[in-house]
């Protein structure tokens, strides 16, 4: 049984992949009180205290409009601290999982991107992102395992865009919503999965970089209409009747977005040994865990 350091305890990621990891050993899952990334000397002292083998960094700045104007600390928790992570990992022997972007892509290419494409991004969020990946490849070349997701949501941690949706589609009577980027929307369930699948495969399963993402794609306006199609058909009661789809120039934010935001996955999923479900399967199985809870006394 390995002994594991989950960081981004509170993160909508890291409250999915806590009882996943559990099943490979016991976890020592900290949020930001108890380890803050902005603090490399913190970060050596934790991870050179508890000698764990396996850490996962599921910790990320993630605010990715807010990153315009704050691309020093962007940088700090999502460029230095998993370089500052790897360089701990390395001291102790231990394998560093490290969780990674879409962003990383500019979103020109049309087509699935591959782990080993040229990389492009946008906007500060994106930068510090592919500067923590460098970083990882460069402390520990040999026992890291980088694993780019996208569009994700889950019932638990700060918010997403499932939730936002719901919370909307509760209150107005009309949305705008996006048309013009697509992406595949992932299942922090589904992702937690194949990431604690990934560790148990151990050696089989070689160092480098990884994408995991529910497979079919999606618009933001796709995705948010299988939301209130799923949470009608769970009874939820909606105020919202009409959802028009907009182009993102009618939609400015501070931060640029890929277009055609979809990752080639097929090289994880033939290591796990089985498909990444669907989106909208997965949306389902979220909603209804996620409602059922939330309807609760
Ligand atoms: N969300 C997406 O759509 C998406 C898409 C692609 C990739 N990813 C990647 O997936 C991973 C997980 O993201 P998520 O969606 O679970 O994010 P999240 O819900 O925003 O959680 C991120 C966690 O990181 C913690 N954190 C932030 N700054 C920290 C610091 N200085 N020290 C310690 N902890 C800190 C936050 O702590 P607090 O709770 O204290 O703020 C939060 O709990 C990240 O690597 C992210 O880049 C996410």
């Amino acid at each position: 049984m390995s002994q594991i350091l989950l960081l981004g305890r509170d993160g909508q990621l890291g409250q999915a992949l806590k009882p996943q990891l559990e099943a490979l050993g016991p976890v020592t899952a900290l949020g930001r009180d108890q380890l803050d990334l902005v603090d490399p000397a913190a970060i050596a002292e934790t991870v050179a205290a508890m000698r764990p083998q396996v850490i996962v960094n599921a910790a990320a700045y993630t605010a990715v409009d807010r990153a315009e104007s704050e691309p020093d600390l962007a940088q700090k928790i999502n460029g230095d601290a998993p370089g500052h992570l790897a360089m701990a990992a390395a001291q102790c022997g231990a394998q560093l999982i490290h969780v990674s972007t879409d962003y990383v892509f500019d979103g020109q290419q049309g087509v699935p991107r591959q782990p080993q494409d040229a990389t492009g991004p946008l906007g500060i969020y994106g930068l510090s992102k592919l500067a923590g990946e460098l970083a990882v490849q460069q402390a520990l070349p040999n026992r890291h395992l980088i694993v780019r997701t996208a569009w994700v949501y889950g019932a638990a941690g700060p918010g997403n865009f499932v939730k936002t949706m719901l919370r909307l589609g509760q209150s107005r009577p009309e949305l705008r919503v996006v048309q013009d980027q697509v992406g595949s929307p992932t299942w922090t369930g589904d992702l937690a999965a194949a990431i604690a699948t990934l560790i148990k495969l151990g050696p089989a399963v070689p160092a480098g970089t990884y994408h995991y993402t529910n497979s079919g794609v999606a618009s933001w306006y796709d995705f948010a209409i299988a939301i209130f199609e799923e949470a009608k058909a769970l009874g939820l009661p909606l105020t919202v009747t009409d959802v028009q789809p907009i182009p993102t120039s009618a939609y400015p934010t501070p931060a640029r977005r890929p277009a055609y935001s979809v990752l080639n996955c097929q090289q994880t999923t033939d290591l796990l040994g089985y498909p990444a479900p669907h989106w909208r399967q997965s949306l389902r199985t979220m909603l209804s865990q996620y409602l059922q809870e939330s309807q609760q006394p």
